[in-house]
């Protein structure tokens, strides 16, 4: 389980996260949303190391994690599928995907080429492309078939299913909801609310650095007023 307890973080002198407490256990979607320059990114990328967490903790399966490099963080088997995408833009697809393949999760059974090529079809079609000639769907299928290779036990995805057509998120929807029944913890972060809501355990809005609303699944108090003051829809 991951568990986020009252963690602080700044941007040089700016206070960007004010005191965030989250929980994402096994086998459960946690979805984050909230308007632009709330803090999303910084909070996925505290978690991962890559953003100093000035004060409170993060544990990660009982252990303390918020002062370890990202390195180490991947290394216990945290995956991150980043704001952008980021895959490697000279590489083939298949290297891509061997460049980082390990067992950091220490699954009975990893994740292979096979799995993640059976997960994500597109991709087993285009072995041999580079990354930058991949459509923007297809590269963040890569983003997240990457992410599986190091076979993480939590996966944090930052603007998941930003900018792509509505049948391939819909593809990627479908791939977190696999995931989430193989026992990940998942913790993505979309604008997409009627897709999160169909595959999140719970839903957290965010402003300001902080939490401000939370609900679980079937969301009994997600009424049009609340998606109005935090999504501004
Ligand atoms: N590298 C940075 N340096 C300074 N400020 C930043 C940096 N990255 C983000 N910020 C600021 O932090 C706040 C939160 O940004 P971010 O976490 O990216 O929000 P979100 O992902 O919710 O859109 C914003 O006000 C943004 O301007
Ligand atoms: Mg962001």
């Amino acid at each position: 389980m991951l568990m986020v307890t009252d963690i602080t973080a700044w941007h040089g002198s700016a206070q960007i996260l004010f005191g965030v407490s989250l929980v994402v256990r096994p086998g459960e979607v946690v979805a984050l949303m909230g308007r632009n320059g709330m803090g999303k990114s910084t909070l996925i990328r505290a978690l991962m190391g890559l953003c100093r967490i000035r004060s409170g903790s993060v544990t990660w399966q009982g252990r303390e994690i918020h002062r370890l490099p990202p390195y180490r963080i991947a290394r216990l088997g945290i995956g991150l599928v980043p704001e952008g995408r980021q895959v490697f833009p000279t590489l083939t697809v298949r290297e891509n995907l061997l460049a980082v393949a390990a067992n950091y999760g220490q699954l009975e059974e990893p994740f292979t080429l096979e799995h993640v090529f059976a997960l994500f079809p597109r991709l087993a079609e285009r072995p041999g492309h580079l990354g930058r000639e991949l459509s923007g769907g297809e590269q963040q299928m890569l983003a997240i078939a990457r992410a599986l290779m190091i076979n993480p036990r939590l996966l944090l995805l930052d603007e998941a299913g930003e900018g792509l057509a509505p049948l391939v998120r819909e593809e990627i929807w479908q791939g977190l909801d696999h995931l989430r029944r193989r026992g990940l913890a998942i913790l993505v972060v979309d604008r997409d609310i009627d897709a999160l809501l169909r595959i999140s355990d719970r839903l957290l809005f965010m402003e300001k650095g902080s939490i401000v609303w939370q609900d679980e699944h079937p969301f009994p108090c997600l009424d049009s007023s609340v998606k109005l003051r935090y999504l501004g829809v």
